[in-house]
């Protein structure tokens, strides 16, 4: 067996409807794994090749976490996971944060439910010994000044991921984080008329000189989930071209 064979696996990815979340089902999935993924929309035909969404070999079920009561309801029927990757998040542009019920409802999803999310699935994942990864972002050392609370549950998120990586590994469950730079998706593009415009400024200052493929954001959460990372406990892993270490 190679550490990239997941075969006989179970794969979740919450937020696994569109973008880095999708790419890292699929990648699951090709490495054997039965991979489910979660969006909001009601079916898995709702989303496009235009949403960078391939639901080919996926299993879909709605979730919107921004409804209280939606993950304790979800009736998932998964007795055992080997992976869960936390990958949902809501990113208001044009200092809509500011709005104290705004700044509220993202920290809600960002930070809460990604907690509540570890926390429902952990029993599932201590049987099979498995991996959690918690998807942050560059955000988190990067400060984004119009996005107050992007910025700090994402920031948030790092502590989080050491905390639970603490308390989980007690049942042999491994929490680990992934904080990527700027990949080309629907979050970003829904928010930003001009964000060609946007992506062409940044990208002078990422060392790479471009921005990552969601695939690239794949390779290291199946590391991290694998038993090439079995000693990696509470770490969040920066994937950014480089983009960190530019002032
Ligand atoms: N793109 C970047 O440059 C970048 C950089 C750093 C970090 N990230 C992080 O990467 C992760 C994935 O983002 P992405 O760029 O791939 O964007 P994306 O394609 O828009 O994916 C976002 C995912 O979150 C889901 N989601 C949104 N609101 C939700 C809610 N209320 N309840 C449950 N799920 C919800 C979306 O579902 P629907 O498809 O139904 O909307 C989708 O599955 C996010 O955590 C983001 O913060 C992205």
């Amino acid at each position: 067996m190679t550490p990239f064979d997941y075969s006989g696996k179970q794969a979740l990815v919450i937020g696994g409807s569109t973008g880095i979340g999708n790419a890292i089902a699929q990648m699951f999935r090709q490495c054997g794994a039965s991979s489910h993924v979660t969006g909001t929309r009601t079916h898995a035909s709702d989303y496009s090749p235009s949403d960078l969404s391939n639901m080919e070999g996926l299993s879909y079920s709605q979730l919107d976490l921004s409804h209280p009561d939606a993950l304790s309801q979800w009736d998932h029927g998964f007795e055992a996971l080997d992976a869960l990757v936390i990958c949902h998040a809501l990113s208001l542009f044009n200092g809509e944060e500011f709005e104290a019920d705004v700044f509220r409802n993202v920290v809600e999803i960002n930070l809460n439910s990604v907690f509540d999310c570890a926390q429902r699935f952990k029993p599932m994942l201590a049987p099979t010994k498995g991996s959690i990864v918690i998807v942050s972002s560059l955000a988190a050392y990067r400060t984004i000044p119009m996005q107050p609370a992007y910025t700090a549950s994402k920031s948030a998120l790092l502590g989080l991921v050491r905390a639970l990586s603490m308390a989980y590994v007690k049942e042999g469950v491994r929490v680990n984080g992934l904080a990527p730079g700027l990949v080309e998706t629907k979050m970003g593009k829904a928010g930003h008329p001009d964000f060609s415009e946007l992506v062409k400024k940044t990208v002078r200052r990422i060392p790479a000189r471009r921005t990552a493929d969601p695939s690239e954001m794949a390779g290291p959460a199946l590391f991290l989930c694998s038993p090439l990372a079995s000693y990696i406990i509470g770490q969040t892993l920066v994937v950014d071209g480089g983009m960190s270490l530019t002032s």
